[in-house]
């Protein structure tokens, strides 16, 4: 056991490719960010947990450690406390904050666990916070950091890249509820079982056409798969007027592909861009109420204690 306080930071992500498809079984693709979440943690001697989380509800937090306990069999109480830099644009804090308890866990009753150990436990934990309804890739993101490929159906996670990819982030002004646009599509692919799941399929597809476009610094082909992969998106009907709207300025300015980052409905979008039409994007999307985020695209590194 480790009685000092103990630092722990885990990065937010952006999905590349693959939302809602990932869900079922299809694969993804995601990047970490240069924004992280970090949490500092202590035994300490009392009756209860206690927790000093600014901004954030602490339920993926009391999960994790529920979880962790019951694993483990420990008994001791702990403190947690946290700060971030991710914001509230939907960048992945609740996997960042479960992703970092964990690892704050074992840290400090000195029990080794694998990146696969992290994943399991942690996705024990969101499950069960989010009602079975999760894939898991943002975990899988804040654990190994860099830009991904995440198999919805295995869970196994390959490495792409650990550089910075030429994403600008766009926050649409409006905050939306990843459950809400889950249940959405699920109503959809109930009432529409054939298209949604061709839909679905399609979306899968694309990730693996992006995974090799992406490797191979192909930029104009993930750009098109961008644009592809967001009519789909528009064909589950996550997307919205404002969306469709920042979308359409990031291209007529010049942007190689623009899409969906996530659930859809609001949140962030992401927009493929090159040195040159960089400039003209950010004018026309901000006039237009978009507000780009100061955010570095694939260069997050993986939870780790500091
Ligand atoms: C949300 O960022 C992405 C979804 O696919 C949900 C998930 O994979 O858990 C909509």
């Amino acid at each position: 056991m480790n009685s000092e306080v103990l630092t722990v930071v885990a990065p937010g992500k952006l999905m590349l490719f693959g939302e809602h498809a990932v869900i079922y079984g299809h694969p993804c693709i995601v990047s970490a960010l240069d924004k992280y979440i970090e949490i500092k943690g202590k035994i300490i001697d009392e009756r209860d947990d206690k927790f000093d989380i600014a901004d954030y509800s602490d339920s993926f937090i009391r999960r994790m450690i529920s979880v962790f306990r019951r694993k483990y069999g420990k008994k001791e109480k702990i403190f947690i406390s946290s700060k971030s830099t991710l914001g509230r644009y939907g960048l992945g804090s609740s996997a960042a904050i479960s992703v970092a308890t964990v690892k704050m866990l074992g840290k400090l009753f000195n029990i080794p666990l694998s990146k696969k150990k992290l994943f399991n436990i942690s996705y024990e934990g969101v499950l069960k916070v989010q009602k079975g309804k999760a894939s898991g890739f943002d975990l899988a993101s804040s654990i190994y950091g860099g830009t991904i490929l995440f198999d919805g159906k295995t869970k196994k996670t390959v490495y792409l890249s650990k550089g910075k990819l030429p994403f600008l982030t766009v926050f649409t002004g409006r905050k939306s509820k990843t459950v809400d646009m889950v249940k959405k599509v699920a109503q959809e692919k109930l009432k529409n079982p054939k298209m949604t799941e061709k839909i679905l399929s399609e979306i899968g597809k694309i990730a693996l056409r992006a995974e090799r476009a992406l490797k191979e610094k192909k930029w104009e082909v993930v750009g098109k798969l961008m644009n592809d992969n967001q009519k789909l998106l528009v064909g589950l009907g996550v997307s919205n007027g404002v969306i469709d709207k920042l979308v359409k300025i990031s291209l007529d300015s010049g942007g190689l592909g623009a899409k969906i980052s996530g659930a859809g409905g609001g949140d962030c979008i992401i927009v493929l861009t090159d040195r040159i039409a960089t400039d003209k994007i950010k004018t026309n999307i901000e006039k237009a109420g978009g507000i780009v985020l100061d955010i570095n695209v694939g260069i997050g590194e993986g939870v780790k204690a500091i």
